[in-house]
Protein backbone atom coordinates (compact mmCIF):
# COMPACT_ATOMS: atom_id res chain seq x y z
CA UNK A 1 0.00 0.00 0.00
CA UNK A 2 2.93 2.01 0.85
CA UNK A 3 4.20 2.14 -2.32
CA UNK A 4 1.47 2.57 -4.28
CA UNK A 5 0.33 5.86 -2.64
CA UNK A 6 4.10 7.39 -2.58
CA UNK A 7 5.52 5.77 -5.83
CA UNK A 8 6.88 8.30 -8.14
CA UNK A 9 8.05 7.03 -10.92
CA UNK A 10 9.39 3.47 -12.27
CA UNK A 11 10.07 1.23 -9.46
CA UNK A 12 13.72 0.51 -9.83
CA UNK A 13 16.41 -1.80 -7.59
CA UNK A 14 19.62 0.06 -6.18
CA UNK A 15 21.98 -1.33 -8.65
CA UNK A 16 19.99 0.07 -11.65
CA UNK A 17 20.08 3.10 -10.00
CA UNK A 18 23.47 3.36 -9.68
CA UNK A 19 24.08 1.54 -13.36
CA UNK A 20 21.45 4.34 -14.76
CA UNK A 21 23.87 6.96 -13.08
CA UNK A 22 27.29 6.15 -14.80
CA UNK A 23 25.84 5.10 -17.97
CA UNK A 24 23.75 8.42 -18.62
CA UNK A 25 27.18 10.60 -17.69
CA UNK A 26 29.39 8.13 -19.94
CA UNK A 27 26.78 9.12 -22.43
CA UNK A 28 27.63 13.45 -21.42
CA UNK A 29 31.10 12.58 -22.08
CA UNK A 30 32.19 11.36 -18.56
CA UNK A 31 35.40 8.89 -18.12
CA UNK A 32 34.12 6.87 -15.53
CA UNK A 33 36.63 4.95 -12.89
CA UNK A 34 36.46 3.46 -10.03
CA UNK A 35 35.40 4.18 -5.70
CA UNK A 36 38.50 5.60 -4.13
CA UNK A 37 39.42 3.45 -1.06
CA UNK A 38 37.13 4.05 1.93
CA UNK A 39 40.46 4.71 3.66
CA UNK A 40 42.39 7.40 1.89
CA UNK A 41 46.27 6.84 0.72
CA UNK A 42 47.25 9.91 0.44
CA UNK A 43 45.12 12.53 2.43
CA UNK A 44 46.16 13.33 6.06
CA UNK A 45 43.32 15.39 6.67
CA UNK A 46 40.38 12.71 6.65
CA UNK A 47 40.73 9.25 8.47
CA UNK A 48 37.73 8.02 5.97
CA UNK A 49 36.61 9.13 2.46
CA UNK A 50 33.27 11.28 3.22
CA UNK A 51 32.58 11.97 -0.11
CA UNK A 52 33.49 11.55 -3.93
CA UNK A 53 35.36 14.83 -4.18
CA UNK A 54 37.67 13.94 -2.05
CA UNK A 55 39.75 11.80 -4.22
CA UNK A 56 40.19 15.10 -6.80
CA UNK A 57 41.35 17.81 -4.69
CA UNK A 58 44.46 17.99 -6.39
CA UNK A 59 42.09 18.32 -9.82
CA UNK A 60 39.96 20.68 -8.13
CA UNK A 61 43.07 22.78 -7.85
CA UNK A 62 43.81 22.39 -11.58
CA UNK A 63 46.69 19.65 -11.45
CA UNK A 64 47.25 15.77 -12.48
CA UNK A 65 43.76 16.14 -14.91
CA UNK A 66 43.59 13.51 -16.94
CA UNK A 67 39.93 13.35 -17.91
CA UNK A 68 38.04 17.11 -17.19
CA UNK A 69 34.63 14.90 -17.03
CA UNK A 70 34.63 12.02 -14.43
CA UNK A 71 31.61 10.28 -12.92
CA UNK A 72 31.70 7.86 -9.74
CA UNK A 73 30.30 5.62 -7.29
CA UNK A 74 32.14 6.22 -3.90
CA UNK A 75 31.96 4.72 -0.92
CA UNK A 76 31.95 6.37 2.13
CA UNK A 77 32.22 7.23 5.98
CA UNK A 78 31.10 10.10 7.82
CA UNK A 79 31.92 9.95 11.53
CA UNK A 80 30.08 13.35 11.88
CA UNK A 81 26.76 11.06 10.91
CA UNK A 82 27.68 8.46 13.28
CA UNK A 83 25.79 9.92 16.16
CA UNK A 84 22.38 9.88 14.09
CA UNK A 85 22.26 6.82 12.70
CA UNK A 86 19.08 4.54 13.46
CA UNK A 87 17.55 8.31 14.33
CA UNK A 88 16.64 9.53 11.01
CA UNK A 89 15.76 7.55 7.78
CA UNK A 90 18.24 8.43 6.16
CA UNK A 91 21.94 8.72 7.80
CA UNK A 92 23.88 5.44 7.84
CA UNK A 93 27.42 4.40 9.06
CA UNK A 94 28.32 3.33 5.49
CA UNK A 95 26.72 4.99 1.81
CA UNK A 96 27.35 5.17 -1.32
CA UNK A 97 27.51 8.70 -2.98
CA UNK A 98 26.96 8.85 -6.91
CA UNK A 99 29.07 11.58 -8.36
CA UNK A 100 29.76 13.32 -11.41
CA UNK A 101 32.62 15.95 -11.56
CA UNK A 102 34.14 18.54 -14.06
CA UNK A 103 37.60 19.79 -13.82
CA UNK A 104 37.40 23.13 -15.70
CA UNK A 105 34.99 21.66 -18.03
CA UNK A 106 31.35 22.68 -17.57
CA UNK A 107 29.56 24.39 -14.67
CA UNK A 108 26.69 25.49 -13.22
CA UNK A 109 24.04 25.36 -16.55
CA UNK A 110 25.33 21.89 -17.77
CA UNK A 111 25.51 20.70 -14.03
CA UNK A 112 21.53 21.40 -13.05
CA UNK A 113 20.50 21.06 -16.32
CA UNK A 114 21.75 17.33 -16.81
CA UNK A 115 20.59 16.50 -12.79
CA UNK A 116 17.07 17.37 -13.61
CA UNK A 117 17.58 15.39 -16.83
CA UNK A 118 18.58 12.28 -15.06
CA UNK A 119 15.43 12.67 -12.12
CA UNK A 120 12.83 13.31 -14.61
CA UNK A 121 13.93 11.74 -17.57
CA UNK A 122 16.00 8.76 -16.47
CA UNK A 123 14.45 7.98 -13.45
CA UNK A 124 11.11 9.33 -13.94
CA UNK A 125 10.44 11.16 -11.21
CA UNK A 126 7.53 13.53 -11.44
CA UNK A 127 8.87 17.33 -11.51
CA UNK A 128 5.97 18.51 -8.95
CA UNK A 129 7.96 16.23 -6.68
CA UNK A 130 10.98 18.15 -6.85
CA UNK A 131 11.92 21.12 -4.88
CA UNK A 132 15.33 22.64 -5.00
CA UNK A 133 17.60 24.98 -2.77
CA UNK A 134 20.34 27.85 -3.43
CA UNK A 135 22.85 29.20 -1.55
CA UNK A 136 21.51 33.06 -0.75
CA UNK A 137 23.73 34.74 -2.94
CA UNK A 138 23.88 32.66 -6.15
CA UNK A 139 21.35 34.69 -8.21
CA UNK A 140 23.07 32.81 -11.05
CA UNK A 141 22.52 29.46 -9.46
CA UNK A 142 18.69 30.55 -9.19
CA UNK A 143 18.16 32.16 -12.24
CA UNK A 144 18.82 28.99 -14.35
CA UNK A 145 16.74 26.65 -11.88
CA UNK A 146 13.85 29.16 -12.53
CA UNK A 147 14.71 30.75 -16.28
CA UNK A 148 15.84 26.99 -17.98
CA UNK A 149 14.77 24.25 -15.81
CA UNK A 150 11.51 26.21 -15.12
CA UNK A 151 10.87 25.40 -11.39
CA UNK A 152 8.20 27.70 -9.96
CA UNK A 153 9.67 30.40 -7.76
CA UNK A 154 7.67 28.69 -4.98
CA UNK A 155 9.91 26.01 -5.19
CA UNK A 156 13.51 27.00 -4.69
CA UNK A 157 14.33 27.81 -1.65
CA UNK A 158 17.41 30.49 -0.72
CA UNK A 159 19.39 29.17 2.35
CA UNK A 160 23.05 30.08 4.23
CA UNK A 161 26.36 28.93 3.91
CA UNK A 162 25.59 26.65 6.77
CA UNK A 163 22.93 24.30 4.40
CA UNK A 164 24.55 26.08 0.69
CA UNK A 165 28.13 25.83 1.10
CA UNK A 166 30.28 23.05 0.68
CA UNK A 167 31.78 22.34 2.57
CA UNK A 168 28.85 23.28 5.30
CA UNK A 169 29.83 27.13 6.68
CA UNK A 170 33.54 26.93 4.45
CA UNK A 171 33.55 30.70 4.51
CA UNK A 172 33.70 31.01 8.23
CA UNK A 173 34.52 27.68 9.63
CA UNK A 174 36.63 26.35 7.15
CA UNK A 175 38.70 23.92 5.72
CA UNK A 176 40.76 26.17 3.77
CA UNK A 177 40.90 25.14 -0.29
CA UNK A 178 38.36 24.14 -2.93
CA UNK A 179 34.91 25.12 -1.93
CA UNK A 180 32.17 26.77 -3.70
CA UNK A 181 28.08 27.70 -3.08
CA UNK A 182 25.84 24.62 -3.46
CA UNK A 183 22.19 23.62 -4.45
CA UNK A 184 20.47 20.80 -3.44
CA UNK A 185 17.59 18.54 -5.17
CA UNK A 186 14.58 17.55 -2.99
CA UNK A 187 11.71 14.88 -2.94
CA UNK A 188 8.89 15.66 -1.65
CA UNK A 189 7.03 12.95 0.10
CA UNK A 190 4.24 14.29 0.31
CA UNK A 191 1.89 16.42 2.65
CA UNK A 192 0.81 13.59 4.93
CA UNK A 193 4.84 12.99 6.27
CA UNK A 194 6.72 14.82 8.87
CA UNK A 195 5.04 17.95 10.58
CA UNK A 196 1.84 18.36 8.15
CA UNK A 197 2.00 21.98 8.52
CA UNK A 198 1.10 23.98 5.00
CA UNK A 199 4.20 25.54 5.23
CA UNK A 200 6.71 22.96 5.39
CA UNK A 201 9.48 23.17 2.65
CA UNK A 202 12.82 21.81 2.20
CA UNK A 203 13.94 23.97 5.10
CA UNK A 204 12.31 21.89 7.52
CA UNK A 205 13.79 18.90 9.47
CA UNK A 206 10.22 16.84 9.63
CA UNK A 207 11.59 14.52 7.53
CA UNK A 208 8.92 15.12 4.75
CA UNK A 209 11.81 15.95 2.23
CA UNK A 210 14.67 14.07 1.41
CA UNK A 211 17.74 15.52 0.41
CA UNK A 212 18.85 12.97 -2.76
CA UNK A 213 21.60 15.69 -4.77
CA UNK A 214 24.00 18.17 -3.85
CA UNK A 215 25.38 20.06 -7.04
CA UNK A 216 28.39 22.02 -5.52
CA UNK A 217 29.91 24.59 -7.72
CA UNK A 218 33.37 24.56 -6.11
CA UNK A 219 34.76 27.82 -7.62
CA UNK A 220 36.95 28.99 -4.68
CA UNK A 221 40.30 28.54 -2.62
CA UNK A 222 39.32 29.19 0.77
CA UNK A 223 42.84 30.43 2.71
CA UNK A 224 43.67 30.66 6.10
CA UNK A 225 42.81 34.43 6.72
CA UNK A 226 38.90 33.30 5.44
CA UNK A 227 39.59 35.00 2.04
CA UNK A 228 37.82 33.40 -0.89
CA UNK A 229 40.47 33.19 -3.82
CA UNK A 230 38.90 32.22 -7.19
CA UNK A 231 40.52 28.59 -8.06
CA UNK A 232 42.77 28.54 -11.67
CA UNK A 233 38.81 27.17 -13.23
CA UNK A 234 35.41 26.25 -12.17
CA UNK A 235 34.64 23.10 -11.35
CA UNK A 236 31.43 20.85 -10.21
CA UNK A 237 31.44 18.58 -8.02
CA UNK A 238 28.15 16.34 -7.21
CA UNK A 239 27.05 13.96 -4.80
CA UNK A 240 23.59 11.50 -4.74
CA UNK A 241 22.89 9.67 -1.77
CA UNK A 242 22.65 6.03 -3.68
CA UNK A 243 20.34 4.98 -0.74
CA UNK A 244 18.32 8.28 -0.47
CA UNK A 245 17.46 7.90 -4.21
CA UNK A 246 16.54 4.12 -4.14
CA UNK A 247 14.26 5.17 -1.11
CA UNK A 248 12.61 7.01 -3.05
CA UNK A 249 12.49 5.21 -6.61
CA UNK A 250 11.06 2.38 -4.33
CA UNK A 251 8.20 4.71 -2.53
CA UNK A 252 9.98 3.66 0.71
CA UNK A 253 10.35 6.25 3.75
CA UNK A 254 13.57 5.36 4.91
CA UNK A 255 16.81 4.00 3.93
CA UNK A 256 16.41 0.92 5.60
CA UNK A 257 13.38 -0.92 3.76
CA UNK A 258 15.43 -0.53 0.04
CA UNK A 259 15.87 -4.17 -1.84
CA UNK A 260 19.85 -4.01 -0.59
CA UNK A 261 18.86 -3.36 3.46
CA UNK A 262 16.59 -6.54 2.43
N1 LIG B 1 30.73 16.90 -1.97
C1 LIG B 1 29.33 17.14 -1.98
C2 LIG B 1 28.61 16.40 -0.90
O1 LIG B 1 29.15 15.45 -0.41
C3 LIG B 1 28.72 16.82 -3.30
O2 LIG B 1 27.51 16.73 -0.57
Amino acid sequence: KEIILRFSGLKMKTDEIRERFLRFFKKKGHKIIPSDSLVPFEDPSVLFTSAGMNQFKEQFMGRNITFRRIATCQKCLRTQDLEKVGKTPGHHTFFEMLGNFSFGDYFKKEAIEWAWEFMTKDLNIKEERLWVSVYIDDAEGYNIWRDIIKVPKNKIIKMGAKENFWPSDAPTEGPNGPCGPCSEIFFDQGPDVGCKKSTCTPACDCGRFVEVWNLVFTQFDRQSDGRLLPLPSKNIDTGMGLERAASVMQGVLTNFQIDIFK
